[in-house]
């Protein structure tokens, strides 16, 4: 379905240190876990791998030490068949993200970017070449990464995707004409001062993020609720599908990359936001991240 799609991401690779609680601890207070697991992760790398399982040719710009997380990291993705090429060694630690995953399987991240910070702009925008039919970026690089890469990609007239996670202050000013931005609902009231709690804030912060970023679509990632569609003259709203949830961890990156190739293969984004919905969904009710990434049948049969 999606095998004749070329698709770069430029992104981050963390080693995910995921401790399991049963509530996570308040300032000062101190609590014993049930367990602790390491998993790969990282925005990018995982978004790679989710493009990959569900058949894109993908290739992944980004870095990793050469420590042993970054060995293991890089062999796993080239397992993925990820065409690590434009990954390369820097820095003196492979980025890591500690995930503090409570007992209703929501999580709280904190990453070290360590290699991650290391890529440069001019080099990651040079890996945008004109065969590309998809580019994916997220914010866990520097700003600058993204810029160069997104402009680039928009002058080639390449779908370029935005993932706006994790939240922070963004320039989307600086990267006018994107085909999609989609923020999660922490990442939309951080860049809008909006959050998406209803319709009218919905839609409220979906215009505030097509004026400030140009963007043809603002696809907001609703957690539970779903998604919402604004192409600037109609807003949809689009319900989740049900789902056990276990681990919401990398949710938001499978329905990216999901929502991303069906754009690119039929030009529909509510028909590629339904499919996100079914990729979020499936994804909800795994453990880990890359763990949670489905495969094309898998999203074929869910419904
Ligand atoms: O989106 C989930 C990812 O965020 C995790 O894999 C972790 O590495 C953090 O980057």
């Amino acid at each position: 379905m999606y095998s004749n799609i070329h698709a770069a991401v430029v992104g981050s690779i963390n080693m995910d240190l995921i401790l399991n609680m049963e509530k996570v601890p308040q300032a000062g207070e101190n609590l014993l876990g049930t367990s602790y697991s390491y998993a790969n992760g990282g925005k990018g790398a995982n978004q790679a791998i989710g493009l990959s399982r569900l058949g894109a040719d993908t290739k992944l710009i980004g870095k990793v030490a050469n420590d042993a997380n970054g060995q293991k990291l890089l062999q796993n993705l080239r397992n993925n068949n990820v065409d690590v090429s434009g990954v390369s060694l820097a820095g003196s630690q492979t980025g890591l993200a500690a995930i503090m995953l409570d007992g209703e399987g929501r999580n709280r991240i904190v990453v070290y970017e360590g290699a991650n910070a290391e890529i440069n702009p001019v080099e990651a925008a040079q890996c945008i070449k004109d065969e590309l039919d998809l580019l994916l970026v997220q914010f866990e690089t520097r700003e600058e990464v993204v810029v160069q890469c997104v402009n680039r990609a928009i002058e080639k007239q390449i779908i370029t995707v935005i993932d706006c996670g994790p939240a922070k202050p963004f320039a989307l000013e600086k990267m006018h004409g994107a085909t999609i931005i989609t923020p999660n609902e922490s990442e939309t009231k951080m860049l809008t001062g909006i959050f998406p709690s209803d319709e009218n804030t919905i839609l409220e912060s979906s215009k505030v993020l097509m004026e400030r970023s140009k963007s043809k679509f603002i696809v907001l990632k609703l957690g539970d609720r779903g998604c919402s569609v604004w192409d600037g003259k109609d807003l949809r709203i689009m319900s989740a599908y049900p789902s056990k949830v276990v681990d919401t961890t990398a949710a938001g990156d499978c329905f990216t990359a999901a929502m991303a190739l069906e754009f690119k293969r039929s030009g529909d984004i509510h028909a590629a936001c339904d499919i996100g919905n079914k990729a979020g969904s499936i994804a909800v009710s795994r453990m880990g991240a890359e763990a949670s990434m489905p495969t094309v049948k898998e999203i074929l049969d869910f419904a």
